[in-house]
């Protein structure tokens, strides 16, 4: 049960991977040839002083991007709503920047993306099923389904 789990969780990790490639091209190529007056204008200033144009992952909002990203806590039902969580806050952040992009050259991709959180968002609702499936269905959420020895598994 938790080997097919696991399957999907690292083909949606090698795509989110995929993702991050085609993101960090975009602003590499938004940002490529900029001129000190054109990253002054932008509010590239900032980011532009501790980084010139080099790509750093952060958040929009400045935060750096850190192991904390990845949230895992080795027990299938917990990680996988995490994972839930995760696609729908992605969709949320490709929504609010579509709302600002006007350009196809860039708002194209991000819908692209965008359709690919949805698929990953069902991939995980699916394999929380096949998990939910196998365990007590009067209570699964007492124990951790990775770790104790059937706990809340039907024997
Ligand atoms: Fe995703």
């Amino acid at each position: 049960m938790f080997n097919c789990v696991f399957l999907d969780f690292h083909h949606i990790c090698a795509k989110e991977l995929a993702h991050l490639e085609i993101v960090g091209t975009i602003v590499h190529q938004l940002t490529k040839g900029l001129s000190p007056e054109e990253i002054e204008a932008s509010g590239f200033a900032p980011y532009y002083t501790d980084h010139t144009l080099a790509l750093w992952p952060q958040a929009a909002g400045g935060i750096p991007f850190n192991a904390c990203e990845f949230q895992s806590k080795g027990d299938a039902i917990t990680d996988l709503e995490e994972d839930l969580a995760a696609e729908q806050k992605a969709r949320t952040t490709y929504d609010n920047l579509l709302r600002l992009v006007k350009d196809p050259e860039v708002s194209d991709p991000l819908k692209f993306l965008r359709q690919r959180e949805l698929v990953h968002f069902q991939r995980f609702g699916e394999a929380l099923r096949r998990v939910q499936e196998n365990l007590n269905p009067k209570n699964f959420y007492i124990c951790n389904p990775e770790f104790d020895k059937y706990c809340g598994r039907q024997r």
